[in-house]
Formats: structure tokens, C-alpha cells, sequence
């Protein structure tokens, strides 16, 4: 019988199907997992469900004889694609499923920042509401607003239709313009980076993390954004260099709204210390269904590998080499 380590515990019942088939280790993970403590987990597993934290190193995977890694998130930075390939370890991650969590979430915080929802329930809470007064808390008004996404992908274009609604214009960048017709649909222009940070209110972050897109934020970029703009981030903390926005938020920007940082999950201190930041705890993805139905995916591709089909939700870097990989 085949061997599958779940790394962690996952919501729903979705794993029992994975009992019935396989021998199932769930590990009870609390916190972010060592390469040292992974290779110990990992070690004997044919497959293995994994998470965006666990570091799937060259190290770690030359050490194990794993044939499949089924990636419990949209995003596999944390696995050396590369050398998997070369090994012929399949990955497959979760997309899709996400999508709507994440982006509903990227509202919420580009919300919270902009109307200084945190700041203003702690100052309640602390007593210090004394009446109504003109310019109590005033923050900044969405509509008319242009917001900017980096990364027109699912998640971005998610994003792009919950702003038209609030009344505001949407600019975007990535490698590849859309098609007019999407564009069209999403009320979305395409804008190179450099005119993107200069015009958008807002900028919303959201392309995978790779070297390419490694402190793409950079401390120039950061700073040629608006005066009083606003940055968020629900895809990598490695995309945004976090001293030089610590810098831009202490008299550049309005705020900034974080869900992932650059050397998760240490935060920043002085980020911590700012009162126009909002600090989330990587949980784009957190709703119930959307977690459940991230695990109905991450097992049934398991599944489908060792029942010898191409599982569904293969890598993109994958789909042409599958065809050479010994399946089973
Ligand atoms: C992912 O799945 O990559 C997201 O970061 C989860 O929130």
C-alpha cells in the first residue's frame, strides 16, 4: 500500500477518502515546518499533501523518494520546480478554489486600510469615542479612485470585478496584456508597472512569487507610487522590499494592507509598531468551503496519480513534461 503524509490537518472530511486508498500519516502541524523535520516526515511517502510553508527544497527532496507533491495552495513557491521535474516528482496545487476567498479578501483589507477600520475599533474600544466630529478618522474614499493590479490572473481579475462596483477605475499590469474582449469585460486597462504605480490610488498585489517578481516592489518603485496611496499584498511577501515600505509608510504612503510578509511568519517589527497597516495572518484562502473544497482537490489529485491518470491540477511547468513521466 501506498504511503501519503498529509503534513497538516485539514478542514472537511475529504481525507477519508485518501484512508481507504493509501496508508495516511496526518502530521498535527502548529507551526512552520524545518527542512530538517520535513525530511524526517517525508522521508518513506510515496505522495504527500503539502503546504505553502513547508520547504520542499533540492535538500528535502533528494532525500525522500516522494513521486507526488499535491500542494494544499495556488501557489508551489515553496517547492524547487526545477528539481522535482528533473526527478520526475509530479506537483499539483489548488487554483480556482481559492479565488473568490482571496479576492474577497483583498477587498476587505483595501476596505480596513482605506476607512481605518482597525485603527478605529481600537481607539472605541480603548474609550476614547468622546461624540461624532467632522473630521474624526477620515479616510479615504473608494469611489473615483483607480486601483492597480499587479497580476491579472484569477485572483486579479476577481479583484478588478468586486471594485467596479465601489466606483472605481481599474488599471492593470502583468507580462502579457489580456485580450481586448477581457479587458473589455473586466473594464480593466492595461498600463506598463512604472505608469501603474504613478497613477493608482490603490495597488493590489498579485502575481506569483518568482525571480522575476523578487522585491519587484522595490524601494524606487515603492516611492514613485502616489503620495498617500495604498499598498496591499495577498500573493508573496518576497514581492514587496518590506524596509523600504517600513520607510514609505512613515511619510509616503496612506497605508498598507498585508496578509503575507517577506520573511513569514517573523513579522517585521516595525511594521507592527505602525498604526496605518493592517497585519493579517496569511488567511487569503480562510473560509470554511473554500479551505474544504481546497482538500477535496489536493486528495483527488493524489488519487488520480496512483489510479495512473494525469491528475487534474498539474503545474503549468508540468503539463508538456507529464507526458514523459512514469505514472505509478
Ligand atoms: C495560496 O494558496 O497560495 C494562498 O496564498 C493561500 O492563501
Amino acid at each position: 500500500m501506498k504511503k501519503i503524509v498529509v503534513t497538516a490537518s485539514l478542514p472537511g472530511e475529504a481525507v477519508d477518502k485518501l484512508k481507504e486508498k493509501f496508508k495516511v500519516r496526518i502530521f498535527n502541524q502548529k507551526k512552520t515546518l524545518s527542512e530538517d523535520e520535513l525530511i524526517k516526515l517525508l522521508k518513506s511517502a510515496d505522495g504527500a499533501i503539502t503546504l505553502l510553508s513547508d520547504p520542499l527544497t533540492k535538500n528535502v527532496l533528494e532525500k525522500t523518494k516522494l513521486k507526488i507533491i499535491s500542494n494544499y495552495a495556488v501557489g508551489y513557491n515553496n517547492i524547487d520546480i526545477a528539481f522535482a521535474s528533473e526527478r520526475g516528482i509530479i506537483v499539483t496545487n489548488t487554483p480556482d478554489a481559492l479565488t473568490d476567498a482571496t479576492a474577497d479578501l483583498t477587498l476587505a483589507l483595501i476596505l480596513s486600510v482605506a476607512r481605518r477600520i482597525v485603527e478605529s475599533d481600537n481607539f472605541t474600544r480603548k474609550g476614547k469615542f468622546k461624540g461624532w466630529l467632522p473630521q474624526l478618522m477620515l479616510g479615504v474614499d473608494l469611489k473615483g479612485k483607480t486601483l492597480g493590479i499587479i497580476g491579472m490572473g484569477r485572483i486579479g481579475k476577481a479583484v478588478a470585478r468586486r471594485a467596479i462596483p465601489f466606483g472605481m477605475k481599474v488599471v492593470y499590469y502583468q507580462r502579457k496584456p489580456l485580450i481586448q474582449s477581457e479587458e473589455d469585460a473586466l473594464k480593466a486597462s492595461f498600463v506598463e508597472l512604472d505608469q501603474l504605480l504613478k497613477v493608482s490610488d490603490i495597488v493590489s498585489i498579485h502575481c506569483p512569487f518568482t525571480k522575476e517578481t523578487n522585491k519587484l516592489l522595490s524601494r524606487e518603485k515603492i516611492f514613485s507610487m502616489k503620495k498617500g496611496a495604498i499598498l496591499i499584498n495577498t500573493s508573496r511577501g518576497k514581492v514587496i522590499d518590506e524596509d523600504a515600505l517600513c520607510d514609505a509608510l512613515e511619510n509616503h504612503l496612506f497605508g498598507a494592507g498585508l496578509d503575507v510578509y517577506e520573511n513569514e511568519p517573523q513579522i517585521n517589527r516595525r511594521l507592527l509598531k505602525m498604526r496605518n497597516v493592517v497585519l493579517l495572518p496569511h488567511i487569503g484562502s480562510a473560509g470554511r468551503e473554500t479551505r474544504e473544497e481546497m482538500a477535496e482537490m489536493a486528495i483527488s489529485n493524489i488519487i488520480s496519480f496512483f489510479e495512473g491518470k494525469i491528475p487534474p491540477n498539474i503545474i503549468p511547468e508540468q503539463k508538456e513534461i507529464i507526458k514523459s513521466f512514469k505514472i505509478k
